[in-house]
Parts: structure tokens; C-alpha cells; sequence
């Protein structure tokens, strides 16, 4: 292997799409499309977790789904209060810490409990960081930390000359990890659908036909190769990463 490839992500990002055309290719309703998605959430997270990447950002709901039929909402929703109940105990178990991103006061009452009660019960595990965005736009996200930033100021804490990258950084979601090293699309589109915008600025994208549903760990393992290949440059000369010169 040669000096030149990235060492293996620390956090992945997936937007999880294409149930719906997974589905569709089937003969199939929707909700079929997002059930077997929900399987293959299950099986990625487990094997992220086995392959020791330390945190998975998985792009559940956005800020834009609201706009779905209101039958595929409701759908959505409810598989997701379900999904939610059957696996905490499980990832509890394989030491998994799960939290969401995202506006989460738009859901309903039980949805909020359940979430808070998944978080709470997984809060000091120490294995992969699974973060689920909920409600979750980019957009929002660095409106929502400008905001929080505007307060202080307001309240006399802060000043505005201290609102630099790195404040901005630690304001925004998931301050705590690292940025995403690789993110991961299925289902063909090549874009990002206003998911991490302030974090993929470094970001190695990789876009995959593959429906969702389909997205298997022989397929993760694909990404995973993708992501080795890559030369992470962050604005230096090739010959400044591997330290050769010509
Ligand atoms: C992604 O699959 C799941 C969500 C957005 C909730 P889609 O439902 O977008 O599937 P396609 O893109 O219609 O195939
Ligand atoms: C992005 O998929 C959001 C999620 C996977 C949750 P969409 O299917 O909503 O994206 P667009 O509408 O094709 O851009
Ligand atoms: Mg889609």
C-alpha cells in the first residue's frame, strides 16, 4: 500500500436513498422500500461498528421530506417510533451511543420521548457514534448555530470578532466529533440534499447507484476502498502530503 492513501475514516456520513425506487422496481409500495431500509440501517450500523470507524451520521429525514405525501410521513414516522423501540436495547448492547440531529420539536410528543429515552439510555457507551438526522437541513443547521452565536452577543458574552471558523465549528451539530472523512450516497443522485453543508467542506464524496435497500457491507466495503484511494490534499501540494518532492 502506498504512503500516499488516507488511513480509514473516523466518521462516515450516509445519505440512506432510493427505498422508494427499490420499491417501485419490485412492484411494491413505498413503505416496503423503506422497511428493507430499515434493515440495511441495521446491518451498516453493526458493521461500521465492527469495522472500528468511530462515528455514522445517517440521513433519516429532511427538513424537505415534510413535503411527502402526507400517508408517506405518517409511514416514515411510524417506523420510525417502531425502529426506534426493537433496537435500543440492541444497540445498547453492542455499545453503540445514539443521538439525533435535527429540529426535533416538529414531532410528536411520543417521538421526542422515545429519541430522548434512546439517548439517555445509550449516553455513556463508548463504542460508534451513531447520529440520526431527524428534521435535519444544512441550512438550518448553520441558521440555527448563527443564531445561538446571536444571542450571546446580544447578552453581552461574546463579541463579535470571536465568531470565528472554529466558534462556529463547536456551535454547530455534532461539535463534539470529528468532521466526516467520507460520505456515502446511494441511489444515483450526485448531491448533497442539504444534508452536512458547513461539515462536508473537506469531505471525500462517494455516490453509488445502488438502491438503499441493497446497500450491504460488501457495498460499505466499496466506499470503504473508495476512501483509501484518496489523497487528502486540504489545500497543500501532493508532494506536501507524502513528503516527496519531484
Ligand atoms: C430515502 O429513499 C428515504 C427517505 C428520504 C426518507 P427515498 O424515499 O427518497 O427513495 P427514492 O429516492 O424515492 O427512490
Ligand atoms: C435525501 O433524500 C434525504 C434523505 C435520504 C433522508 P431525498 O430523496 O429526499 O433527496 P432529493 O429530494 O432526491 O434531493
Ligand atoms: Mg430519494
Amino acid at each position: 500500500m502506498s504512503i500516499d492513501t488516507a488511513s480509514p475514516p473516523e466518521h462516515v456520513a450516509i445519505i440512506m436513498d432510493g427505498n422508494g425506487r427499490w420499491a417501485k422496481n419490485r412492484g411494491l409500495p413505498r413503505a416496503a422500500g423503506h422497511q428493507a431500509g430499515f434493515r440495511t440501517t441495521r446491518d451498516i450500523v453493526e458493521a461500521c461498528a465492527r469495522r472500528n470507524i468511530s462515528a455514522l451520521t445517517l440521513f433519516a429525514f429532511s427538513s424537505e421530506n415534510w413535503s411527502r405525501p402526507e400517508q408517506e410521513v405518517g409511514l416514515l414516522m411510524d417506523l420510525f417510533l417502531r425502529g426506534l423501540k426493537s433496537e435500543v436495547s440492541k444497540l445498547n448492547d453492542n455499545n453503540v451511543r445514539i443521538r439525533f440531529i435535527g429540529e426535533r420539536s416538529a414531532f410528536s410528543e411520543k417521538l421526542q420521548n422515545e429519541m430522548s429515552s434512546a439517548e439517555s439510555i445509550t449516553q455513556s457507551n463508548s463504542g460508534l457514534r451513531l447520529a440520526v438526522a431527524v428534521n435535519y437541513g444544512g441550512r438550518w443547521d448553520i441558521v440555527d448555530a448563527a443564531k445561538k452565536l446571536a444571542v450571546l452577543v446580544k447578552q453581552g458574552e461574546l463579541q463579535p470578532d470571536d465568531i470565528t471558523v472554529e466558534r462556529f465549528k463547536s456551535t454547530v451539530s455534532l461539535a463534539d466529533v470529528s468532521e466526516p472523512d467520507l460520505f456515502i450516497r446511494t441511489g444515483g443522485e450526485k448531491r448533497i440534499s442539504n444534508y452536512l453543508l458547513w461539515h462536508l467542506a473537506y469531505t471525500e464524496l462517494y455516490f453509488t447507484d445502488v438502491l438503499y435497500p441493497d446497500f450491504n457491507e460488501s457495498e460499505l466495503d466499496n466506499a470503504l476502498s473508495f476512501y483509501a484511494g484518496r489523497q487528502r490534499r486540504f489545500g497543500r501540494t501532493g508532494e506536501q502530503v507524502t513528503g516527496k518532492h519531484a
